[in-house]
């Protein structure tokens, strides 16, 4: 029976690089479309970009382009790393696009028919000076149950509570630092307790798959699920304020639809524009009666927008739901969270630098099953394990028996195997690694096919062609043995190829046959010509591993390293409490030219300072006698604080401040780079 599937990956954010964590989704959702396709289903893959939200509006400001250059550019370093993981898309699109506006209108509106959408006023805190409402993470303070500084307005990473923006202590704007205020706005909100009863029948149900019912969630997910409608439903924010990068709400100018609203969206916006350019049925796939499975590939971190958001949204706007949510965990480094200072926050770029792509295909898929469960990048298992299976085992097959075929018997495979059991093993095994496919358990497929290979591998020791080479007349003989491990490298291959797409096609090129699909399995090549063996894959040289790790640390590191204590011969005194930019502002020092500078008689510490600052001339009275001689100072530019309360001292008036830095490690006047004037203001 032929299935029409649509499959989708999560839409990456428009902000960043694509890096080895990403890559666990992109790499497990392809081979199971790969698996997909070579079973003869019909099968699309479509992704897109995430590009809406206050993070990549602020980003292409920070870089001082427009957010849809920023997009623009971003699009084009994820596809390119894609397509250097053999990541196969049918269609890579844009949140920011017009199929995009129509779907996400369409479903808002039709949510507002059905009496799913309030708006309410809501209190929230704002930038003052940057004009915008601030999302939680662009809210600092202090923790109110630690106290610990820094943190961000959602939750502690100190103490790990979890508050709401407004409960932080001396909170401040990430973005330009000021003091946050209260601000009304109205607010739109979906009604998602209202989708109780439907999502709860919605979790526990299961799809019709090929016949058979098959549960809409994995396990781990259902519990999830189970909790969250313990802890109750609320309604859901789906509205922002201006200024924000997004579509704007019909009829409601002004505000935009919350990123998470158009997002998933993306995945039909993708979809239609692929429907458009090959003449599919778009409705087909996803009306409320549509025949077609439809699968969402995610990490575990999205799950609430996936499980619950997503189906609710689709249900009450006249789509049909998901059949499946497919999350899987998240990827660690040798046992840790990826870390930009110790080189192990990969991007996708640095590794392909370094690194075949295939081996990294072949070890997650190695380590990958069907729940929600971490994975872990061990790299000297990842060298361990490519080179023994994969070139040890697999690829070995190949190079030990081509030479023969091609030089003594003209590329000829034999017309006849013999009774040569393993190939019967070999075929009979293609349902079950199917199975494995299908249920995305590709470790175990995996190690079927590995199992597989060693069979192979001591079918080569019990025969030993290299002997039969050397000896008269066995000439049948070596050609039928050498003929049994072309066909059962290539059985491994047909196996293998969801997970190495590229080294199936140079292998289909030697074996000098059409692409390799599923059902191949169960015939054989026999008198057929092959082609010239050339080497298929080496092994992974550990040194190019250390070499990507330095260049991580490398071009990473200056930025984001996290601080570390050098060792001072001077103390530092501890940093003051935090304010905010409009106190530091009040504060108005000015590039100041010393005129004159005087000894002052009667005062053993003091130096008579004459200070041009532009438009005025100022007298201060500074303590810098220990460290300079009053001749030393004149005509050097310095720094002055020039709104200080004019003081009255012993020795007359002191009309401002000059800055000096200082300590127990001596005393030391400000100054200007050199171009700075006289009264210039520093801030
Ligand atoms: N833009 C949202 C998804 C919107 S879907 C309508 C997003 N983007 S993301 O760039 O942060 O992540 C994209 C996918 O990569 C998510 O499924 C996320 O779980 C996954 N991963 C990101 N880092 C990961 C790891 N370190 N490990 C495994 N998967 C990770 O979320
Ligand atoms: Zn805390």
């Amino acid at each position: 029976m032929k299935r029409k599937i649509l499959v989708t990956s999560a839409l990456p954010y428009a902000n960043g690089a694509i890096h080895l964590g990403h890559l666990v989704e992109y790499i497990q959702t392809d081979i199971w479309v790969r698996f997909q396709k070579m079973r003869g289903h019909t099968c699309h893959y479509v992704c897109a970009d995430d590009t809406h939200g206050t993070p990549i509006m602020l980003r292409a400001e920070k870089e001082g382009i427009s957010p849809e250059a920023l997009i623009e550019r971003v699009h084009g370093e994820h596809l390119r790393d894609f397509t250097g993981f053999h990541v196969g898309f049918d269609n890579y699109y844009s949140t920011n696009s017009e199929e995009n506006r129509q779907y996400a209108y369409r479903i808002y509106n039709a949510l507002k028919e059905n009496g799913k959408i309030v708006s309410r006023t809501i209190s929230q805190l704002y930038d003052p000076v940057k004009h915008m409402f601030l999302p939680d993470r662009f809210v600092k303070g202090e923790c109110p149950k630690c106290a610990a500084k820094d943190q961000y307005g959602d939750n502690c990473e100190v103490c790990g509570t979890t508050y709401s923006p407004t409960e932080l202590k001396n909170p401040y704007s990430a973005v330009s630092g000021a003091t946050p205020v209260l601000k009304d706005s109205e607010h739109y909100f979906f009604k998602l307790g209202e989708c109780e009863d439907f999502l709860r029948g919605w979790t526990r149900g299961s799809a019709t798959v090929a016949g058979e019912a098959r549960a809409r969630l994995q396990e781990g997910a259902a519990n999830k699920m189970q909790e969250w409608f313990e802890a109750g439903l609320t309604d859901w924010d789906i509205s922002r304020d201006a200024p924000y990068f997004g579509f704007e709400i019909p009829d409601a100018p002004g505000k935009y639809f919350y990123v998470w609203l158009d997002a998933p969206v993306g995945y039909m916006a993708s979809h239609r524009n692929l429907c458009d350019r090959l003449g599919l049925d778009f409705d087909s796939y996803w009306n409320k009666d549509s025949d077609a499975e439809l699968y969402h590939f995610i990490g575990k971190d999205i799950l609430y927008f996936h499980a619950l958001f997503w189906p609710a949204m689709l249900e009450y706007s006249g789509f049909r739901t998901p059949t499946g949510i497919n999350a899987h965990g998240f990827l660690t480094v040798d046992g840790a969270k990826m870390s930009k200072s110790r080189g192990t926050f990969i991007t996708a770029e640095s590794y392909l630098r370094h690194l075949n792509p295939e081996w990294l295909r072949y070890y997650f898929a190695a380590k990958l099953n069907s729940a929600i469960e971490d994975i872990d990048l061990n790299l000297e298992d990842f060298a361990a394990r490519v080179n023994s299976d994969l070139v040890g085992k697999y690829i070995n097959i190949a190079s030990r028996a081509a030479g023969f075929i091609t030089k003594r018997f003209g590329g000829q495979l034999a017309s006849d195997l013999g009774s040569a059991a393993v190939i019967g093993r070999l075929q009979a095994a293609s349902e079950g690694v199917a199975a494995h496919y299908e249920a995305r358990e590709f470790g175990r497929a995996l190690r079927d096919v590995m199992a597989l290979a060693d069979e192979v591998n001591q079918f080569v020791d019990a025969h030993k062609p290299w002997e039969m080479a050397k000896q008269e007349g066995r000439d049948a003989e070596l050609q039928r043995v050498c003929s049994v491990l072309i066909n059962a490298f290539r059985l491994l291959t047909i196996y293998l190829k969801p997970v190495l797409p590229s080294l199936a096609a140079d292998v289909e090129a030697f074996l000098n046959v059409a692409p390799l699909q599923w059902q191949d399995s169960q015939s054989l090549l026999l008198g057929h010509t092959i082609n010239t063996y050339n080497h298929l894959m080496t092994r992974i040289d550990p040194k190019a591993i250390e070499a990507m790790i330095e260049e991580n640390k490398q071009s990473l590191a200056p930025a984001t390293a996290e601080p570390t204590a050098p060792a001072l011969d001077y103390e530092v005194p501890p940093i003051a409490e935090t304010i905010s930019i409009d106190d530091f502002m009040k504060i108005d020092l000015r590039v100041a030219k010393i005129v004159e500078a005087r000894a002052v008689e009667g005062a053993d510490k003091l130096v008579s300072l004459t200070l041009d600052i532009g438009t005025e001339t100022r007298h201060v009275f500074a303590g810098i006698k220990s460290a300079y001689k009053p001749e030393e100072l004149q005509g050097r530019l310095t720094v002055m604080v020039a709104n200080l309360a004019p003081r009255k001292m012993k020795f007359g008036m002191s009309e401002g401040m000059v800055l000096a830095a200082g300590g127990d490690g001596g005393l030391y006047i400000l100054n200007p780079d050199s171009g700075a004037k006289p009264g210039m203001r520093v801030k």
